[in-house]
C-alpha cells in the first residue's frame, strides 16, 4: 500500500534523529516505490536555512547513514519535496507561518490537506508545540491529521498522565503515534508471529513449564554526547519502561483477536495491569542499578560514568538496571521475569530467554551426563534469529551428555538485512495504522510498575551511591544476587 499524498512536517530537523534515521527511513521507502509521488515533507528548527540547505544536510545524512543515494533522478525528485521553514517552538507566529506555508504547499504539490507532524524535539518542547499546533486548528480533523510524539513520554507516571491530557485535549487517540523504535524492529514483530502463527510452542507458553523468562538489552556504548539527557533520564526511564517493557508485553500477553492496533495494545495493557516489582517493600530484591566506572572495551580504555562529560563527578544516574517482574495472571503465576538493561557492557546484544524447567527426575546421574534445562532464546539483535538449546547424546560408546542449539538465523534463511526500524513506523504512521505505536494507556501502565523503584532512587534521602560495575563486565554484583537469591544465574551471552 502507499500512502494518501501528505505533508510530513518534522519539528527537530537540524538534529540528529532527523538526519540520521527519519530522512535515510523516507528515502529508503521513496526507493522501494512506496511513497506517493507527491509527498512533501517540512523540517522546521530555529536556524534559518534555506530549503536547499535543508536538501543538502538531509542527502548528507542519507549518504552517511544509510545506503545512499543510488540514483540522481530519484534523489532529484526526492529532493524536490523538502522544504525548510524557521521557526521557533514557542511562538505562536511560528505555527501561523507554518500553517500558512503548508497551505501553500497544498496548492503546489497536491497533498489534500493531509498533515503528520513529528515532534523529534527534546521532550521540554512537547506540550508548547501540541497547544500550539491545536491552537493554530492544525490538529482539528481526525482524518487527516496527526502526530508522532518521539520518546521520551513523560519522566515519571504523573508527568505522562500530564502529558497524555495535553494532547488528549487537541486531538483523539487515534491521531497520536507515540513511538517505541523497538516496536519497529523485525525480530519484535516477529515475536508475535513466532507466538500465535505456531501451535507448538503455545502449550508450553505458562507456569506449568517455564522456570523464569530473561530479558537482556546489553549495549557497549557510553552515555556518549547525551549527558544532558541522560543524567535526569538513567536507564530505567530510557530504556526499561519502554524498550524492554514492550518486549516483556509482547512476551508475556495473551493471544489478541486478530492483528489490528486495538486488540493487541488492548492485550498489553491488560499483561501490564497485571504486572508488579516482584517486592516493593524490600526493594533489593526486585530492582537493582548500577554504574559504569572506567574500565577496557574491546582491548581500549574507557572512562566511568562519572568522568564521561558533561556529568556530575556524584551522579547517581543509573546506566544499569536490572528488575524482577512478576505477573499476577493465571498464566504467569509464580514466574519471574528478569529484565536487564546496561550501557557500557561486554556485548551489543538484545534477547529473549524463556528458559524452561528441568525434567522431573534425573536418570542421567554421573557428571558427564549432567542435564540442563531447555532454552528457547529469541535473538533481538544482533545475529537475529531463534535457537533452541537442549540435551544431546555425544556419540561413542558412553553415555555422555552435551548441550547443543538448534538455530534459526534470518540471515541464513531470508538472505535480506532487517530494515531499520523507523522505515516501518514512518511508513505505518503515514497509513495509518497505530498497532506498532503505543496507546495513552499502555505508557501510564508502564511507568505504574517503574514507579516504585524511580520513587526510591529519586528521593532526597537515597544514598548518595551506586552500585558500581567496571565498564565491559556484565553487571554489579547486586544484580547477579537478584537472580542467586532464587537459585537462578543470569544467562551468560
Ligand atoms: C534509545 C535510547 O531509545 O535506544 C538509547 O535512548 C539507546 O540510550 C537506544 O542507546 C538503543 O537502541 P538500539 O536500536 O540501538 O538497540
Amino acid at each position: 500500500k502507499t500512502p494518501e499524498p501528505l505533508i510530513l512536517t518534522i519539528f527537530g530537523a537540524s538534529g540528529d534523529l532527523t538526519q540520521r534515521k527519519l530522512v535515510p527511513a523516507l528515502y529508503q521507502l521513496k526507493k522501494e516505490g512506496r511513497l506517493p509521488g507527491e509527498m512533501t515533507i517540512v523540517g522546521v528548527a530555529r536556524r534559518e536555512w534555506s530549503h536547499d540547505y535543508f536538501r543538502e544536510q538531509m542527502r548528507q545524512g542519507i549518504e552517511e547513514f544509510s545506503d545512499g543515494i543510488a540514483n540522481e533522478e530519484l534523489w532529484n525528485d526526492f529532493a524536490e519535496g523538502l522544504y525548510y521553514c524557521p521557526g521557533n517552538m514557542d511562538e505562536p507566529e511560528s505555527y501561523d507561518k507554518l500553517k500558512n506555508f503548508l497551505e501553500e504547499l497544498d496548492g503546489k504539490r497536491g497533498t489534500r490537506g493531509n498533515r503528520v507532524f513529528y515532534l523529534a524535539v527534546s521532550p521540554q518542547f512537547f506540550p508548547p508545540a501540541i497547544k500550539q499546533l491545536g491552537a493554530a486548528g492544525m490538529l482539528k480533523d481526525p482524518l487527516k491529521h496527526r502526530l508522532v510524539i518521539e520518546k521520551p513520554f513523560g519522566k515519571d507516571l504523573s508527568s505522562a498522565q500530564v502529558l497524555n491530557r495535553i494532547v488528549q485535549k487537541v486531538c483523539r487517540e487515534e491521531q497520536i503515534y507515540r513511538i517505541d523504535h523497538y516496536l519497529g524492529k523485525e525480530t519484535v514483530q516477529n515475536l508475535m508471529v513466532f507466538r500465535f502463527a505456531n501451535a507448538i510452542f503455545e502449550p508450553l507458553w505458562n507456569r506449568n513449564y517455564v522456570d523464569n523468562i530473561q530479558i537482556t538489552v546489553a549495549e557497549t556504548v557510553g552515555v556518549e554526547e547525551r549527558a544532558g539527557y541522560y543524567e535526569s533520564a538513567g536507564a530505567l526511564r530510557d530504556m526499561v519502561q519502554n524498550h524492554l517493557l514492550q518486549l516483556f508485553c509482547l512476551t508475556a500477553m495473551e493471544a489478541p483477536n486478530g492483528i489490528n492496533a486495538d486488540s493487541i495494545r488492548g492485550e498489553k495493557v491488560k499483561v501490564l495491569q497485571s504486572t508488579r516489582l516482584a517486592d516493593i517493600k524490600n526493594l533489593e530484591k526486585s530492582a537493582i542499578r548500577g554504574q559504569y566506572t572506567a574500565g577496557w572495551m574491546k582491548g581500549k580504555p574507557v572512562p566511568g560514568y562519572r568522568e564521561e562529560s558533561g556529568v556530575s563527578p556524584e551522579s547517581t544516574t543509573p546506566t544499569f538496571v536490572a528488575l524482577k517482574l512478576m505477573i499476577d495472571n493465571w498464566r504467569w503465576q509464580g514466574v519471574p521475569f528478569y529484565l536487564r538493561t546496561g550501557k557500557r557492557l561486554p556485548k551489543k546484544v538484545s534477547e529473549i530467554a524463556i528458559q524452561f524447567k528441568n525434567v522431573p527426575l534425573t536418570i542421567f546421574p554421573s557428571a558427564a551426563q549432567q542435564t540442563n534445562p531447555n532454552i528457547l532464546a529469541l535473538r533481538i539483535q544482533p545475529n537475529e534469529g531463534i535457537s533452541l538449546r537442549f540435551e544431546a547424546k555425544v556419540p561413542g560408546a558412553e553415555l555422555r551428555t552435551r548441550t547443543v542449539d538448534m538455530d534459526f538465523s534470518y540471515g541464513s534463511s531470508f538472505g535480506v538485512a532487517t530494515a531499520d526500524a523507523y522505515h516501518r513506523l514512518l511508513l505505518d504512521c503515514m497509513l495509518g495504522d497505530q498497532t506498532l505505536f503505543t496507546r495513552a494507556d499502555e505508557v501510564e501502565e508502564a511507568w505504574r510498575i517503574v514507579t516504585p523503584a524511580l520513587t526510591a532512587w529519586d528521593a532526597p534521602s537515597a544514598p548518595d551511591s551506586v552500585p558500581f560495575y567496571e565498564a565491559g563486565t556484565w553487571q554489579p554484583p547486586e544484580a547477579e544476587f537478584l537472580l542467586n537469591r532464587d537459585g537462578r544465574r543470569w544467562r551468560r551471552l
